[in-house]
Parts: C-alpha cells; sequence; structure tokens
C-alpha cells in the first residue's frame, strides 16, 4: 500500500489557473482537457460557458449552469502525470472562494494576454499565491495577434508583481504571423501547424537553430532577431534556478495561443516536469508527509445549494495525506467526533463521478449535513492534528444589513452567522455606536445579492442593504495606540471582525496611506491569519 501512495502523490499536479477575465482561463483549461484526451474535439467546454450575464440573473444562471459555476476541479491523465486543475471563478463569479481555492492549489500558472500584460485581477491572485509560497508559471497567450514585446512583459512582471522571469521558450514571429518557440533548454526551434483552428493538437517541426532550414523556413529578419533575442536573453537575463521557481521567486515563462494550440504542448510538459507534486504541510502536530498512510485534509470550499430542489450543500476537502477510500470514516477534528464521508464526488472532465479512492493533491466533494466549516481539518487516527485555518481575505464591498422586520433578528442572526461560517460573507460589528450594527464585506459585489436571496429563500428574512463607500478592510496587527484613538480619516471606520480583532474600514488608499503616516507603530495587514 505504501508503495502505491508514493506512486500516487508522485504523479499528482494540482494547479489553478489565475488570471483576469477574457486572458484565455477558459481556453486555455480546454485544450489541457484535449491534449490530455479527455475530449476529443475543442469547443465543448467553452460552448457551455455562459455567455456575459446581468448579476441579477445570476441565480437562475446558477440553476441553469448546475455543474459548470460549481465545477470546482477537473481532473484527467497526461503522460501517466493525475492532473487536477482547480477552477478559480472570475467575472462576476469572483469571490472569496476564488481566493481560497488557492489554497488548496500546489502550483499557480498565470496566465497572461500578452496585448494586454498583467491585468488587476491578476495581481489580486498572484498576491494570495506569492503569500503561499507556491511556484507560479507564466503562460503568456493569444501570440497569435499583435502582443506587447517579450522584453516588455518580462520588466512589466518584475515592475507590477515584483517577481522576475525565466523565459522557458520564447515567441518567433510577431503580430499574428506566430510561428513557434524557441526551446532555451533544447536550444531547439519548434515551429507549429495544422490544429484545424485549435480544434485538434497540432503538429510541429523541431530542430536546431543553426539548421539552415529553419533559417530559410523562418526567413533572414526572424531568424536573426531571434538569434539577437537569445543572447540577449542569455547575457542579460536571470539564470534558470529551480530552486527559487519552487519557492515563487522567479517564475518561468511560456508564450503560446490557447486558440491556436501553438505552445501549448511544450509549456504543458516542461509544467508537468518542472511543477512540484503534493508537497509536505505543515499541521498543529508537525508535518504531515503526504505519502503517509494516514488520510488526512481539509476543507477550503463549500458550496451550499448546488442542487436548488434538495437544498445540498458540498464541502471540498483537499487531501494532503494517505488514502481516501468511498465511504471511509474520518475524525472531524473541529468538531471532536468521528464522520463518514458520503457520496463523495469528483470532477472529471465536467462530469460528476462518484470517487472510489482518492490521494494527496485530489480534491474532492462530500455531501455537507451542515457539519463542516471551511477550514476544517479531517485526519484519520490522530484526533488532534489541526491544519493551519483558511485565511480571511481582503472584502472589496462593504454595507450595513437590517432585517426589515425587526421581529425577525433571531433568524437573521442565524442567517448571517450561517454565511459566514460557509464563507459566503465576512462579518464586522460597528463598535461605539450604542447598539450593535452589523457590517457585511464580501470580496464580489454579487455575494451580496446572494445574502440578499439565501436569507429570503432559507430564512425568510427580507433585508435591507445599505451599501457603505468602503473599500479595504485592514487588521491591526500592532499599534501602541488604543485603536479608538488613533489618528483616522473620518470616514475611516473602526470594527470588530468575528474574532473581536479590530479592523479598519477604508473608503480608498489614500486614507490607509494617512492612518500609517500619522501613527507610525500602526501595522496594519490585509489577510488575516486564522489560529491552527
Ligand atoms: P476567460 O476564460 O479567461 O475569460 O477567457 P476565454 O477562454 O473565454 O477567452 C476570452 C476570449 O479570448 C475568447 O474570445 C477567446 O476565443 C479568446 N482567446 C482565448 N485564447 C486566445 C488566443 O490564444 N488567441 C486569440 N486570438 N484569442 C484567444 P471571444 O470572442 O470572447 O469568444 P469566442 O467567440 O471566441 O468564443
Amino acid at each position: 500500500m505504501q508503495n502505491k501512495i508514493s506512486y500516487e502523490v508522485e504523479r499528482r499536479r494540482t494547479f489553478a489557473i489565475i488570471s483576469h477575465p477574457d486572458a484565455g482561463k477558459t481556453t486555455l483549461t480546454e485544450k489541457l482537457l484535449l491534449y490530455g484526451g479527455a475530449i476529443r474535439l475543442a469547443g465543448s467546454v467553452k460552448a457551455r460557458k455562459a455567455n456575459k450575464y446581468a448579476t441579477s440573473d445570476w441565480m437562475e444562471i446558477e440553476k441553469q449552469r448546475g455543474i459548470s459555476v460549481t465545477s470546482s476541479v477537473l481532473q484527467f491523465e497526461y503522460n501517466n502525470y493525475c492532473i487536477n486543475i482547480l477552477d478559480t471563478p472570475g467575472h462576476q463569479d469572483f469571490s472569496e472562494d476564488t481566493y481560497r481555492t488557492l489554497m488548496a492549489a500546489d502550483s499557480a500558472v498565470m496566465l497572461i494576454d500578452g496585448a494586454k500584460g498583467v491585468e488587476e485581477q491578476t495581481i489580486k491572485l498572484f498576491h494570495v499565491c506569492k503569500m503561499r509560497g507556491i511556484p507560479i508559471f507564466t503562460f503568456v497567450n493569444k501570440m497569435d495577434r499583435a502582443s506587447k514585446d517579450p522584453f516588455e512583459l518580462m520588466e512589466e512582471l518584475e515592475n507590477v508583481l515584483g517577481i522576475r522571469s525565466y523565459p522557458m521558450n520564447w515567441p518567433i514571429g510577431t503580430d499574428g504571423d506566430f510561428k513557434g518557440v524557441y526551446n532555451r533548454k533544447l536550444s531547439q526551434i519548434e515551429l507549429f501547424e495544422g490544429g484545424n483552428h485549435g480544434q485538434t493538437v497540432v503538429s510541429s517541426i523541431k530542430g536546431s537553430v543553426d539548421d539552415k532550414i529553419f533559417a530559410d523556413l523562418l526567413g533572414d529578419h526572424y531568424h536573426k532577431k531571434l538569434c539577437e533575442d537569445i543572447e540577449l536573453l542569455d547575457m542579460a537575463g536571470d539564470p534558470f534556478d529551480k530552486e527559487k521557481i519552487l519557492k515563487g521567486e522567479l517564475t518561468p515563462m511560456f508564450f503560446g495561443s490557447a486558440m491556436t494550440n501553438f505552445g501549448v504542448q511544450p509549456f504543458l510538459e516542461e509544467f508537468l516536469q518542472l511543477a512540484p507534486k503534493p508537497g509536505i504541510k505543515m499541521s498543529s502536530e508537525g508535518e504531515v508527509d503526504p505519502e503517509s498512510d494516514k488520510f488526512t485534509g481539509f476543507v477550503f470550499k463549500i458550496q451550499a445549494n448546488m442542487n436548488p430542489a434538495h437544498r445540498d450543500r458540498i464541502a471540498f476537502i483537499r487531501i494532503c495525506s494517505g488514502r481516501f477510500t468511498r465511504g471511509m470514516t474520518v475524525y472531524h477534528v473541529q468538531q471532536g467526533k468521528e464522520v463518514r464521508l458520503s457520496q463523495p464526488q469528483q470532477f472529471m472532465a465536467q462530469e460528476r463521478t462518484i470517487v472510489e479512492e482518492a490521494y494527496a493533491g485530489d480534491i474532492i466533494g462530500v455531501f455537507d449535513p451542515g457539519i463542516f466549516h471551511i477550514g476544517d481539518t479531517l485526519s484519520e487516527g490522530n484526533s488532534n492534528l489541526r491544519f493551519e485555518g483558511i485565511p480571511i481575505f481582503p472584502a472589496e464591498h462593504f454595507a450595513k444589513v437590517t432585517p426589515v422586520d425587526t421581529m425577525k433578528r433571531k433568524q437573521f442572526i442565524k442567517g448571517i452567522n450561517q454565511l459566514s461560517e460557509e464563507g459566503t460573507i465576512q462579518v464586522f460589528k460597528q463598535i461605539d455606536i450604542g447598539f450593535e450594527s452589523i457590517i457585511v464585506g464580501v470580496v464580489g459585489i454579487l455575494q451580496l445579492e446572494v445574502l440578499e436571496y439565501r436569507l429570503k429563500h432559507e430564512y425568510g428574512v427580507d433585508l435591507r442593504i445599505q451599501k457603505l463607500p468602503h473599500r479595504h478592510a485592514r487588521w491591526i496587527v500592532s499599534s501602541d495606540t488604543e485603536p479608538r484613538n488613533l489618528t483616522l480619516t473620518s470616514t475611516t471606520m473602526i470594527v470588530h471582525d468575528q474574532d473581536e480583532r479590530y479592523v479598519l474600514l477604508f473608503e480608498n488608499e489614500w486614507s490607509i496611506r494617512w492612518a500609517e503616516e500619522k501613527n507610525p507603530s500602526l501595522k496594519l495587514e490585509d489577510i488575516a491569519k486564522r489560529d491552527l
């Protein structure tokens, strides 16, 4: 059994694709499935992707899309690797879940639109990956069109994200004339052809850069430019450093086009070799080895009402060690009791299937009768072992919420607590105003609609929601001054989070800087750690 567990862990790669909407995440995911043989013809996944829609349609869309909203992970095989791609919702679906998903990934693929460079949502997600210290691989997409100069993109990564890059390959042919890539490891040119407009895999011809055939194929201009670029990269660029890559300090960079499939396979193959297998994870009981024979895992996401007819909830568990088998009983550390993991599900290339066994790196969704919370630890055998809790990520929208009917306060509090435990909303309490006022913080504005909908339908409470102009929450990590005596702008609010920690709500970046300047001992943090 031990050998089997080691074998399964060794071949697993669990990652998330982080990007700004429209950079091509859906397209790339689909192409990875195509190369993995999980789908035969590209176009099927994208066709299911809902078109742009108004936020108010969300509930309907949730019902119609069913699985696609909630397909949290896709598993497929390639060259004997077992790949888990975690979905990081974007657009209107962008929420705290998007950040939390990154807690279950062992590495990230940062997808960038070659013409647009580093965009806002990518910056936010990058920040979380950086905090975790996981390796970040960059795929520059849409190279089939006009794009920024690759050197300029490398500079942008450094200036905007503070990360240096190592191009693993280099694009040949620009501005609608993308022909192939130069592989720096093998000093080899790879030119692509075919692919039937991206529907099927492309073929390629490979050979040495000095080969006369390539000079002829590329023409003098491209060949000369490529040789110059490579020389400059070798001389002035960072050296390849696997250790730095694995610590997330250097990002390997790839160029390609998810649409035409050019560059997808070279990326996938190199990525699978470089990306880490599931690693050792820290817990209250010390290091947990993924290859140990005892099952451990943690809940990183709870999806409520996947099926409106049943009001079911699914808890998504990232397995950290051992072997999971269908129907097994594990110890629920936070609840202090044994639980049976029923209806375990896995999501294979868009289909839900019952999972018989799973290993470290895998994600399973189990039926949740209301006993799981985000960050809960499950373990076989060790009743004290707790994994580090899932942090609270920066909310960007805040609102005061009250029940329309004051007689329904009890139901209101129950609903608010439930949604907070599920991680849909963050709850703050305004202090010093004589009565208790509840402020809700959300990462994506759509979550306020979810809150309103669910309180009405599940708790029978109509809400009064008063949106606030605040955009940033900062936890006070340390300060010589009592929070109430801090010098703050008149609009800054002092609130408590659910653990009675002091949090400041700011309207803009400027008031954060002002607070820091006027109170030199004040230390603020935008992501709050939870205790073990
Ligand atoms: P997302 O999930 O990151 O939001 O992006 P998605 O894959 O949906 O891609 C967004 C748009 O970018 C799509 O065009 C898609 O076809 C296009 N795209 C993706 N990869 C490439 C690429 O490598 N090259 C080029 N030129 N375009 C790419 P759309 O017009 O919004 O949709 P569609 O009508 O093509 O489906």
